[in-house]
C-alpha cells in the first residue's frame, strides 16, 4: 500500500513516499543506505551479529590469524564482537574503539558483564583520531559498505596501517569489491510501487538530522532479483586492504548489454574477502545484511538489447571529512544503431543536491 508520509527534520517538513506493506522474505525494500553514517542501533546492530554469511567468514580469518597476537577491533560496536571472537580464537589481547558513544557504553557494560577487562581494552572515539601502544599485529575492521568503501574503509585502515599495526601486520577483511551492471529501477520492484520501506522512515530522519539538511541519499534496495540486470557485471572499486590501498579511485568499465530492456542507472553490490584464498561474500547472490544499491544515470529509461554497451567511469574520491569517500559516476551508452546516451550522478557522502534525479523527485514530492 502507497501513501505520502511526512518527516520533520531541523524545522523542516519534507513529504516522503512511504511503500506501507510490511517488509517480508523475497519482497523488495527500498532503504535509505545507512552504514556510512553515525547512526546505529540495536537493530541495525543485530541485522550484523546474525549475519552468518558474514560472521563465518570474519570467525575463519581470525581461528587463522589471532592466535597469540594483539588483536585491534576498529568499530567494534555495542556487542565488542571482533575483539571477543579474536580473543576466543586464542589473541592475547583485543583493543577495542567505537566512535558512538551510545555504542561504546553499551560496550563498556558487556565488557564488565563478560568480565573480561583484563584482556580488552575499550576506547570511545574515531580510530583516525587516538594513539595507543603498544601497535596490533592483526587488525580487524568491519566497516564495509553495500558500497564498499562507503563507511571509510580506505581512508580508516591506510591509517591503521601506518600508525597502529606492527610492520607486516595483517588486515581483515582482505578483499573488498564493488560490482557494477546496468539495470532499470521498476525491474528491481516488479509489481510493487517505487517507495521506501515504513521501517526505513526513522533511519532516514536520523540521517538528515545528522547532516542538518536533506540531500539525495544513496538508495539500498534490499532483496534484489539478478534476474533485474540487463548486462555483464565488472569491478568498479577495489579495496585491497593488505596490498596498495588507495583512498581515491577511478574505475573505467564496459559493460556489454546482454538481454533486450530499458535501463535508467546501475546496481551495485558488495564482494568481500575476508581471507585472500576464500569464496568471496556476494551480497547480490547470498542473503546478508549487506544489499544493492541503486544508483541513477539516466532521467528516464533507454531502451537497450544485446550489443549495445555501457561505457561506466567510477571515481571514489574523499568527502570533506577525509573519511568517507562522494562517488562520482559518468556513463555512456553506445546502442546498436549508432547513437550514444550520456548520462551522470554525482552522490556525495554527505549534503549535495536534493531531489536532483526524477526518481528523488518522485520519492521526496512537494505536493
Ligand atoms: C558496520 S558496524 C560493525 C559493528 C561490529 N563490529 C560488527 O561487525 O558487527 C561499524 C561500526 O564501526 C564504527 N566505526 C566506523 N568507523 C569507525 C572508526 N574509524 N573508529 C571507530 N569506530 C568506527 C561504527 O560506529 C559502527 O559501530
Amino acid at each position: 500500500m502507497l501513501n505520502i508520509q511526512e518527516i520533520k527534520s531541523h524545522g523542516r517538513t519534507l513529504r516522503v513516499r512511504v511503500d506501507r506493506e510490511p517488509e517480508r522474505e523475497g519482497r523488495p525494500a527500498l532503504w535509505p543506505s545507512v552504514g556510512e553514517y553515525p547512526i546505529y542501533d540495536p537493530f541495525l546492530y543485530t541485522t550484523m551479529t546474525t549475519d552468518s554469511e558474514r560472521n563465518e567468514r570474519f570467525r575463519a580469518a581470525l581461528r587463522q590469524l589471532a592466535p597469540g597476537r594483539r588483536i585491534l577491533d576498529i568499530g567494534t560496536g555495542q556487542d565488542l564482537l571482533w575483539a571477543r571472537e579474536g580473543l576466543q580464537a586464542g589473541a592475547r589481547h583485543g583493543l577495542a574503539v567505537e566512535i558512538i558513544e551510545d555504542a561504546f557504553h553499551k560496550a563498556a557494560a558487556n565488557l564488565s558483564a563478560c568480565d573480561l577487562q583484563d584482556q580488552i581494552t575499550l576506547l570511545l572515539g574515531e580510530s583516525t583520531n587516538v594513539q595507543f601502544a603498544p601497535r596490533a599485529d592483526v587488525c580487524v575492521a568491519e566497516i564495509i559498505g553495500s558500497l564498499a568503501g562507503a563507511e571509510g574503509a580506505a581512508a580508516v585502515l591506510a591509517d591503521a596501517r601506518s600508525r597502529h599495526l606492527e610492520p607486516g601486520g595483517v588486515i581483515v577483511p582482505h578483499r573488498a569489491v564493488t560490482q557494477a551492471a546496468a539495470v532499470c529501477l521498476s525491474d528491481l520492484f516488479p509489481d510493487q510501487p517505487v517507495a521506501f520501506a515504513e521501517a526505513s522512515l526513522p533511519y532516514l530522519r536520523s540521517i538528515f538530522d545528522w547532516h542538518g539538511a536533506p540531500f539525495d541519499v544513496r538508495l539500498r534496495v534490499e532483496g534484489a532479483s539478478p534476474r533485474a540486470l540487463l548486462s555483464e557485471s565488472a569491478p568498479v572499486e577495489v579495496l585491497d586492504f593488505n596490498g596498495n590501498l588507495r583512498t581515491g579511485q577511478r574505475t573505467t568499465a564496459r559493460l556489454p548489454i546482454t538481454r533486450p530492456g530499458h535501463m535508467d542507472g546501475v546496481l551495485t553490490w558488495l564482494n568481500l574477502w575476508c581471507l585472500p584464498d576464500e569464496e568471496p561474500l556476494d551480497a547480490l547472490h547470498m542473503k546478508t545484511n549487506w544489499a544493492t544499491i541503486y544508483l541513477p544515470l539516466f532521467d528516464s529509461p533507454v531502451p537497450v538489447a544485446p550489443g549495445d554497451a555501457l561505457d561506466l567511469t567510477f571515481a571514489a574520491s574523499l568527502s570533506d571529512d577525509g573519511v568517507h569517500p562522494d562517488y562520482q559516476l559518468t556513463a555512456a551508452l553506445h546502442t546498436a544503431d549508432g547513437q550514444e546516451h550520456h548520462g551522470s550522478l554525482a552522490s556525495p557522502h554527505h549534503g549535495g543536491s536534493f531531489r536532483a534525479y526524477p526518481i528523488y523527485r518522485s520519492l521526496f514530492p512537494t505536493s
